[in-house]
């Protein structure tokens, strides 16, 4: 059976791809602290920011891993925290690059071993996968260091018949940005006006990217935007 396993789908973008991929009637093993809400998906506890969790967690998921069908593996566990370049202490930007970069690398060491030809290693990016804004230092660091990450897969992949793309969604309707913009419908004004269609994405729109970038080898290497068209001012 196909299976999709899969980093932070307790909630928002990456709970969409779950139910997505469970209606498409593949197998999903989540990853994250919370479980998923989705019935049907299976559910294996970890803090991705601690190496003694991750540990932990490497012991358990071997067992759990399918090694028949295709394997779709997304990375898209984050945070954003509010930083700054000349304020960001290193102990803070650790944490961070621990979630977005060595979590996804501890996991590829675990489970590429088990993904045979037809599987993928699909990133989830950001608008500030290339291109930075004040205030967040840590996130756009985080997410350019994903494009990398993603080319090296490419490269270091090839011949296994196993592709991968980087997919970055702009503004998404999710806890994090709700989080983010409080009860402020002038926020939610101005952030929805910020691409072409002056909507927020839903997160089963980029669900639906995430699955057709599954079933699609031929993007092999991509940086894939999924943000309705950011509005260049
Ligand atoms: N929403 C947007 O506008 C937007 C725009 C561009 C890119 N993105 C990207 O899309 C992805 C999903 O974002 P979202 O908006 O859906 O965020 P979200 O609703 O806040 O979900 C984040 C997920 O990450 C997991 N996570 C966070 N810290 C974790 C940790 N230490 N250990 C394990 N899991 C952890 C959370 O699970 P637990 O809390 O249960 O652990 C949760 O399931 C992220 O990569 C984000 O950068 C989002």
């Amino acid at each position: 059976m196909n299976q999709l396993i899969i980093t932070g789908a307790s909630s928002g973008i990456g709970r969409a791809i779950a139910a997505r991929f469970l209606a498409d009637g593949w197998r999903v093993l989540n990853l994250s602290r919370r479980p998923c809400p989705e019935p049907g998906v299976e559910n294996l506890s970890v803090d991705l920011e601690s190496p003694a969790s991750l540990e932990t967690l490497a012991e358990s998921l071997p067992g759990r891993i399918d090694g028949e069908g295709r394997t779709c593996l997304v990375h898209n566990a984050s945070i954003m925290r509010a930083d700054r370049i000349d304020a960001l202490p290193d102990v803070d930007l650790r944490a961070v690059l621990e979630l977005n970069l060595l979590a996804p690398n501890r996991l590829n060491q675990r489970i590429l071993p088990r993904m045979g030809a037809g599987s993928s290693v699909i990133y989830i990016g950001s608008t500030l996968s290339e291109k930075a804004v004040p205030g967040v230092a840590s996130y756009v660091i985080a997410k350019h260091a994903l494009v990398g990450m993603m080319r090296a897969t490419c490269q270091d992949l090839a011949g296994r018949g196993i592709h991968t793309c980087l997919i970055c969604p702009g503004f998404t309707d999710t806890e994090q940005l709700r989080a983010l913009i409080g009860d402020n419908p002038e926020t939610l004004a101005a952030i929805s006006g910020m691409n072409a269609f002056d909507r927020l994405i839903a997160p089963a729109e980029i669900a639906s990217a995430v699955a057709f970038a599954a079933e699609a080898p031929m993007l092999n290497g991509s940086v894939i935007h999924a943000n309705l068209g950011q509005r260049e001012r």
